[in-house]
């Protein structure tokens, strides 16, 4: 059975910058709010005819596989996690292709929201321990904000989601101190109202109208309290899980990169596992909740920080829409 390492990672954010002030512009909220809720103090939000999640990749796609030491050419697959594509059909894999000149290799998107940049680690992780493929391009990518209602009535997900893209390259390796050591998907359909976006809907007799644009079902909707119980507790089971699998413990552990869903929710888990703030990386400050682009970026800035060395134990983990959630133990 082959083996396989993220060889590189990469990133792109819009350069606009929604600072937590720009938004007690446009709704009722303060900075004090949002900063205690959340942890956020500023997100990027796309700029309409610039920015599409489409190109937001490749750009962060080129740094991934630079960063790799690979020619783009050898990417064999494309991965493509997110939950806003460009388009509704065809996926977003084949334009993020057509954009990196990669015409004629598979493309496979993933719908898992906030979980789906590891769901698709894992879809990775399998194709290439089969030796179906050598070079796999991983992205999870996001434009929220254009689905965002943006006034007071829904300032609760408006100060949280934001946009941007991560990627990663998924190699083949026989390097003995760096792998991929296991991955665990998990998911509960019961839950699947409890944070979601219903239009434009495909069961609808008429998928889109005037007036379906008005409904809160056009818009993101959260209950917020409940994915903050839930996903406390997932986090955990689903971290303990990847280490329990591989005879691990927390003091293992060099780095949990968790999705960033809310800075609160990581502290949460910090002080469970009682990590040191060293061993647990948070971008959130920064980007706000970027959905399924949230664990690459991280990745690619931590890397950028020199937070990640070769044959570090890392731990990786994600809870969202769904509910989802997931997990990825391996070394560097
Ligand atoms: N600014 C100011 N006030 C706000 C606000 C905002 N942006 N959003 C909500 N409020 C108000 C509410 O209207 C409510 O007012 P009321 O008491 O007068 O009714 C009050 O703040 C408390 O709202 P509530 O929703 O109970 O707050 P909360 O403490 O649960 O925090 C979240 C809301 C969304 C921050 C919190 O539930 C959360 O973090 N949940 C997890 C979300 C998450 O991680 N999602 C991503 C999953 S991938």
């Amino acid at each position: 059975m082959k083996k396989s390492r993220i060889a590189g990672v990469g990133h792109y954010v819009p350069d606009n910058i929604i600072t937590n002030d720009d938004l007690t512009k446009i709704m009722d909220t303060s900075d004090e709010w949002i900063v205690e809720r959340t942890g956020i103090k500023q997100r990027r939000w796309f700029t309409p005819g610039k920015d599409t999640v489409a190109n937001m990749s490749a750009k962060a796609s080129k740094m991934a596989v630079e960063r790799a030491g690979i020619d783009m050419k050898e990417i064999d697959f494309i991965i493509f996690a997110t939950s806003t594509p460009d388009y509704f059909a065809p996926g977003n894999g084949v334009l993020v292709q057509r954009e990196l000149g990669l015409q004629g290799i598979g493309a496979l998107d993933i719908r898992n929201a906030c979980s789906g940049f590891l769901y698709g680690l894992s879809v990775a992780d399998q194709f290439i321990k089969t030796g179906m493929y050598k070079n796999i391009l991983l992205i999870g990518a996001e434009i929220q904000s254009s689905a965002l209602d943006k006034s007071t009535a829904g300032r609760s997900n408006a100060v949280i989601f934001a946009d941007g893209a991560g990627a990663a390259v998924i190699q083949v390796t026989d390097l003995e101190n760096s792998g991929i050591l296991s991955t665990h998907l998990h998911a509960d359909g019961d839950y699947a109202e409890e944070l979601y976006l219903k239009d434009p809907g495909s069961s609808r007799e008429v998928r889109l109208s005037p007036e379906i644009i008005n409904e809160p079902s056009f818009r993101m909707q959260m209950n917020g309290n409940v994915v903050f119980k839930h996903a406390i507790v997932r986090f955990q089971e689903v971290i303990n899980e990847a280490l329990a699998t591989n005879g691990k413990t927390k003091d293992d552990l060099d780095l949990l990169v968790p999705h960033q869903a809310n800075l609160r929710i990581s502290q949460y888990i910090q002080q469970k596992f009682q990590l040191p703030d060293e061993k647990v990386f948070n971008n959130i400050m920064h980007y706000g909740n970027t959905t399924a682009a949230t664990i690459p970026i991280a990745l690619s800035e931590a890397w950028e920080q020199g937070k990640i060395q070769e044959g570090d134990l890392i731990c990786l983990a994600a809870f969202g829409s769904g509910f989802s959630w997931a997990s990825a133990l391996l070394n560097w």
